[in-house]
């Protein structure tokens, strides 16, 4: 008798599954046929070229950045049926050389829980997702965040596992427990999640499991002492003998030039034991980079490297490519390094392969202009103790920015006018050039060794007009860049 209920239970058990199953694969299957209906109705005018940016819909954080079966997958939080922050699915794209993107069918649609942000692992042929469960709740705290986990053998199709929440309350019982980002040390799997006191300040735990379910709590490896209210996003990885703990605070006030978006990404170098779970810091929270647009950065290793990609965008700020049908970007790939106190960024060397036309090589005269299609690369070079400046614009109007050195202070400025600045302190530590990046919509500057970067998104019409503003010769070397995502 017992052995009959218990079949009859494990019957019911696996078709409850199966049917949970069909209707998320079903779910999938409606949201790409959503895509492919709507894909064609985009306005390509801002467009990115050589960005990764969602097919159609709202895009925000890099998720689940992995090497699996010699592609490199990039997961992002993604809401596909409208231009605007919605109920978040993970969308997917892949690359072998983390330059050229192909689109892969969304990986994780919500359910009772929506997927917040998360990483990735591989376990042999398995790539294991770790990703927040948010549900929203009717009454104070009004949500509630735990830890889920999903598995794919293929790296397309990915499976929930049933026993989720695999991590069901934050140590303390605060309902803001997210962002998970897992990795593997030894004979453990490590996650640190992004969390805060019962007092408001934000802060991160740490985790460890052997098989990504059951989970021990460890340690918080960093707590703010009161300039932020939650640290969202965090990554914790060594780089060139040291430990970094990069993320996300909200809530920082800004500081002169420093702290100038909305919510900061950056990082706290340090050193860590494995035995104790110790964190100890050695250099306090500085940014990674300094543009208009920059948020939530996560890393991977490729090529024996450390490697990372932001949000191409800002909370709370205009977005005007949701007029036609899209929102939000990721950077373009950057290899990390370590130089004294802090990290540099640099592009991938595989973005010079992107090169299509040179445009020039040699000198631009103050007032000369270069015109360019959508895309550009430009290395300048000139006289640091006089001032530069490159006015970038559209040939048929929009934005228009501005990039300076202003050598009595000695700050790099970007400037989108009426006072929309960044700027910041800049003494190379080698090279003394820039390595500006224009997409159709976005720049990215690199100064010297990646030392400075700035991130910014513009939205000039047409092709880039870009003009020597500053009262001296520059040398220019100027190529347009070739496609590297879907239309
Ligand atoms: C960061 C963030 C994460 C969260 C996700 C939701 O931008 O707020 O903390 O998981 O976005 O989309």
């Amino acid at each position: 008798m017992v052995a009959v209920k218990i079949f009859v239970l494990l019957a019911f058990l696996t078709l409850v599954y199966c049917k949970v199953a069909r209707r998320t694969e079903q779910d999938i299957q409606n949201v790409e046929a959503y895509i492919d209906s709507k894909k064609g109705d985009i306005n390509q005018r801002y467009r990115l070229h050589y960005h990764v940016a969602a097919p159609v819909g709202w895009i925000n954080d890099p998720n689940g950045f992995t090497y699996y079966k010699s592609e490199f997958h990039l997961f992002y939080q993604y809401y596909p049926y409208d231009s605007v922050w919605g109920p978040m699915h993970w969308g997917h794209v892949a690359s072998r050389d983390l330059v050229h993107w192909k689109y892969l069918p969304t990986a994780l649609v919500p359910e009772k829980e929506q997927c917040f942000s998360g990483s990735a692992v591989v376990d042999g042929d398995t790539m294991i997702l770790m990703y927040t469960g948010h549900i929203n709740l009717d009454a104070e705290p009004w949500a509630n965040e735990t830890q889920y986990i999903a598995y794919s053998d293929d790296g397309i199709t990915f499976h929930k596992y049933e026993g989720n929440p695999v991590i069901s309350s934050a140590p303390n019982g605060v309902p803001d427990f997210r962002d998970p980002k897992a990795w593997k040390h030894g004979d453990h799997y490590y996650v640190v999640i992004g969390s805060k006191t019962d007092d408001n300040r934000g802060h991160v735990l740490l985790y460890r499991s052997t098989d990504m379910k059951n989970w021990e709590y460890l340690n918080i490896i960093a707590e703010s002492k009161g300039d932020s209210y939650m640290y969202e996003c965090p990554d914790f990885f060594e780089l060139d003998g040291k430990f970094v703990l990069l993320m996300s605070p909200q809530g920082m006030e800004s500081q002169g030039d420093r702290f100038k978006n909305l919510h900061q990404t950056g990082y706290i170098i340090g050193s860590f034991s494995y035995d104790t779970f110790e964190f100890i810091p050695e250099v306090d929270f500085q940014e990674i980079d300094y543009g208009h647009d920059f948020y939530a950065a996560q890393t991977t290793e490729a090529f024996g490297k450390r490697v990372l990609v932001g949000w191409f965008n800002m909370w709370e700020q205009p977005h005007p490519e949701a007029e036609d049908g899209w929102a939000g970007a990721m950077t373009l790939v950057r290899e990390l390094k370590l130089v004294g106190d802090r990290i540099t960024m640099q592009p991938l060397d595989a973005m010079t392969g992107l090169r299509d036309e040179v445009k020039m090589i040699g000198v631009l005269q103050p007032q000369q202009e270069l015109r360019f299609g959508k895309t550009a690369e430009l290395i300048v070079a000139g006289d640091l103790s006089q001032k530069i400046e490159l006015q970038l614009e559209g040939s048929d109007g929009g934005e228009k920015a501005w990039i300076r050195w202003e050598p009595e202070v000695g700050k790099v400025v970007v400037d989108r006018g009426s006072d929309d600045i960044r700027q910041v302190q800049w003494s190379p530590i080698g090279m003394d050039t820039w390595r500006i990046f224009l997409d159709a919509s976005s720049i990215e500057l690199f100064c010297g060794e990646g030392e400075v970067v700035f991130s910014s998104r513009l939205f000039p019409e047409g092709g880039w007009v870009v003009t020597n503003t500053g009262p001296q010769f520059i040398n220019v070397q100027a190529y347009s860049l070739g496609r590297s995502v879907p239309w």
